[in-house]
């Protein structure tokens, strides 16, 4: 068990404040004099093809004087029906959210408040910050592939389950977060590992966030272990479709963990726009299937392209990668202040990465020049 991840939470999330993620941070870009619109994002991992043309169509048709002035419909019942049909569920197994991110913040109240709650980590840390807010007891298992060290920060390790299912034995959860395929790492969990997971805390409730799903090669989903009662399934439309500005996320759990959630859920905080663009999106698979096949070639040209330039990219199934990197807060500065933001990996408890999203070509090209320029003029 890593306790010092557990307190390094502790100490980072009541100060929710100034949470860490890859969005832009306009008062840093005005304390350097840059415009917002001018810098190109590599911190966070959207589509940079999206929204496709049919979503901001019918986005821009629905922004009307009625459509504006009038409540949406709080239990967004029309996208939810689409949703059904296309995961070929009951619509009472779906619920809506402003973003998965509020998912992920209902259900560890719903489901975590005073329970003992894992994380599998390092990991995208609305888990942890939505348990803790929750009260929940928190209990970190390092993924397959790390382990948390005295130094403070997690470590490679060899990629085994066997340690893994031990501490989730000895944790005894009641309910365990997973997010698959993993931010920041990029590593896609097979069925079969996740099962193995599974049966070392059969009696947990097993929350699987596949927002990234989509970006893989070969998809494949927990979804299909929804009717055994002890997993539900996070899916974000915002990264896919290009919408995080928007806001749209769905929950895929059985009825009574929808009820609990809905119970928690302030009303209408899924907007008419957002709903709107949430049914367009579910008419635009075949776009998201061409983008994102588009998107992985892109990565690979990226991924080759920073390896002639003599770095070691490690590898990924999905847009984002990391990148060893000596003092990456230094370098993630430099490049900032010519316009490229990227992540420093540091605030996922990962010391010596920069986390990179793959974007259109010319703008990898870019950015491996920038880097190759940095780390070549790098004082001695
Ligand atoms: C793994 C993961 N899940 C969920 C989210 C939240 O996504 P959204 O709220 O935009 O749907 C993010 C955002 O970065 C993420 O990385």
């Amino acid at each position: 068990m890593q306790q010092g991840w557990i307190q390094q939470r502790e100490a980072t999330a009541p100060a929710l404040a100034s949470p860490v993620h890859g969005a832009v941070d306009a008062e840093e870009l005005a304390a350097l004099g840059l415009d917002p619109t001018q810098v190109t994002v590599f911190s966070a991992s959207v589509n940079p093809y999206g929204p496709p043309p049919r979503i901001l169509q019918a986005v821009r048709q629905a922004v009307t004087e009625q459509n504006l002035a009038r409540y949406p419909d709080p239990e967004c019942r029309e996208l939810r029906q689409a949703l059904a049909r296309h995961h070929g569920l009951d619509p009472t197994w779906i619920w809506v959210g402003n973003g998965s991110a509020e998912l992920i913040w209902l259900l560890a109240r719903a489901l975590g408040a005073a329970r003992q709650a894992a994380v599998l980590a390092p990991t995208f840390s609305e888990y942890a910050n939505g348990l803790l807010a929750a009260d929940a007891t928190l209990l970190p298992v390092s993924l397959p592939g790390w382990r948390w060290t005295s130094a403070g920060h997690f470590a490679p390790e060899e990629d085994d389950l066997a340690p893994v299912q031990e501490a989730l034995a000895q944790a005894k959860p009641e309910l365990v977060f997973l997010c698959n395929p993993n931010n920041p790492t990029g590593r896609l969990l097979t069925p079969q590992e996740v099962q193995a997971l599974q049966r070392a805390a059969p009696d947990a409730f097993w929350v699987v966030d596949e927002a990234f799903m989509p970006f893989v090669a070969q998809p494949w989903t927990a979804a299909e272990w929804l009717p055994t009662g002890n997993w539900a399934v996070l899916r974000s439309l915002t990264k896919d479709f290009g919408l995080s500005g928007l806001r749209l996320g769905y929950l895929l759990a059985p009825p009574s963990v929808i009820q609990a959630i809905r119970a928690l859920q302030p009303p209408w905080t899924v907007n008419r726009l957002a709903q709107v663009a949430g049914l367009a999106a579910l008419e635009e698979l075949a776009w998201r299937e061409a983008s994102l096949a588009r998107l992985r070639t892109d990565g690979q040209v990226f991924r080759s392209v920073l390896e002639e330039a003599g770095l070691c990219p490690w590898p990924t199934d999905v847009n984002f990668f990391l990148l060893p990197m000596d003092d990456p807060a230094r370098v993630r500065l430099a490049l900032l202040r010519q316009g490229l933001l990227v992540r420093d990996a540091t605030s996922f408890g990962l010391a010596g990465f920069l986390r990179l999203s793959v974007r259109r070509p010319a703008e990898n090209q870019r950015l491996v020049q920038a880097l190759g320029q940095l780390l070549l003029n790098r004082p001695g």
